[in-house]
């Protein structure tokens, strides 16, 4: 199949203004459809001594660092990682390559927009209809693995070194994923290969986000509350200005990224295949009233034709999940509006 018909495929996002030139526009009020009523009356806790746990991945190999793992991926469904491996000039790199592509002129990074009906490009995602509110934030995804799936024509040319930086980064974070993976599957008893033998191979999304600032960032967000639908996603802040936030006990946890760590969260998939061990977080992110905010996320899914759905062995009384192939799977996601654990409750059983 022809890549750009495979994307195509999957459906697309209806297009809406772009938010970095709307934000230059020197406004004193953002226009309603960016304004989320629900803002008003939330509680976001700042509290210090609540963060995620931190994991190293060069102690791994010790029981006491594993069940660190197992407890993140159960209680918390995100963690920070260190000692990851990736090299620190990769993704120092990336961070600047990145910020380079954003800021270039409106008209150079249309180019690379997003065509009607396709995930892929410069844009936004999940607006599915013309009254939805809307985020205060632009993103440019790409599919980056496998590369046979990679849609070239949208990789940018400039800046010059983004196309080699973000080859590289990705097969780099695609070899944490499936170590990960091994370990994850440990610590659920099951076969060291169960998890990892699906994701070899497997996709891998870009989705890089700029938020500009906003005057009234506190009425607007930068990206909706949601669970990510694939199997895992490393996510790094690509400047020093934080914005994740992760819904805990009905309240919402500010990330505060440790230098150098990747922030690593279980996506909807394993929460799937794990029938409900693992947890898959509800999350969004918020925007800086002054500063821009730029973040990289990777989503890591199984290989096309993979059965989502509980494996067996993980299945003790009931699977709570359905299974269906990973295709239709997609499908599923892009459309479905960005709405809280929306997708996930779509594929529980009824019990
Ligand atoms: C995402 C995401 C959070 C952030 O892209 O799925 O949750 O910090 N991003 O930008
Ligand atoms: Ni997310």
């Amino acid at each position: 199949m022809v890549i750009t018909e495979m994307a195509n495929d999957f459906g697309g996002s209806l297009q809406v203004e772009n938010v970095q030139a709307l934000a230059s526009k020197d406004l004193n009020d953002v226009p309603p459809r960016y304004i989320r009523p629900e803002r008003q009356s939330e509680q976001v806790l700042i509290d210090e001594s609540l963060q995620i746990p931190v994991i190293d991945m060069s102690k791994l190999m010790d029981e006491d660092e594993l069940m660190k793992l197992h407890l993140a991926c159960k209680d918390w469904g995100f963690f920070q990682l260190i000692n990851h491996g990736i090299s620190e000039e990769v993704m120092e790199k990336m961070k600047i390559n990145i910020a380079e592509f954003f800021n270039l002129p409106l008209e150079e990074k249309m180019v690379y927009a997003q065509q009607p009906n396709n995930i892929e490009g410069y844009g936004q995602a999940f607006v599915l209809s013309d009254e939805q509110k809307l985020d205060w934030g632009d993103m440019f995804f790409l599919i980056a693995q496998p590369p046979s799936l990679r849609n070239t024509r949208l990789w940018p040319n400039i800046p010059g070194s983004l196309r080699a930086t973000l080859d590289k980064y990705s097969s780099q974070l695609q070899e944490v994923t499936i170590s990960l993976l091994k370990l994850m599957a440990r610590n659920l008893g099951i076969e060291s290969e169960k998890l990892a033998s699906l994701f070899e191979g497997g996709t891998q999304g870009v989705r890089m986000n700029y938020y500009p600032p906003c005057v009234q960032a506190d009425k607007v967000m930068g990206l909706t509350t949601h669970s990510d639908a694939t199997g895992l996603t490393l996510l790094i802040q690509a400047n020093e200005v934080q914005g994740l936030q992760i819904e805990k006990n009905c309240k919402w946890i500010p990330i505060k990224p440790v230098s150098g760590a990747i922030i690593v969260n279980v996506g909807d998939i394993i929460e799937i295949m794990s029938n409900g061990i693992y947890k898959s977080i509800v999350h969004r992110a918020v925007v800086n009233p002054e500063k821009e905010r730029l973040s990289i996320a990777a989503f890591h899914g199984p290989r096309m034709n993979t059965i989502v759905g509980p494996i067996p062995e993980l299945v003790k009384d009931k699977a709570i999940y359905k299974s269906i192939p990973y295709e239709e799977f997609i499908r599923l996601v892009v459309a479905s509006k960005l709405d809280g654990k929306n997708l996930l409750s779509n594929m529980k059983l009824q019990i």
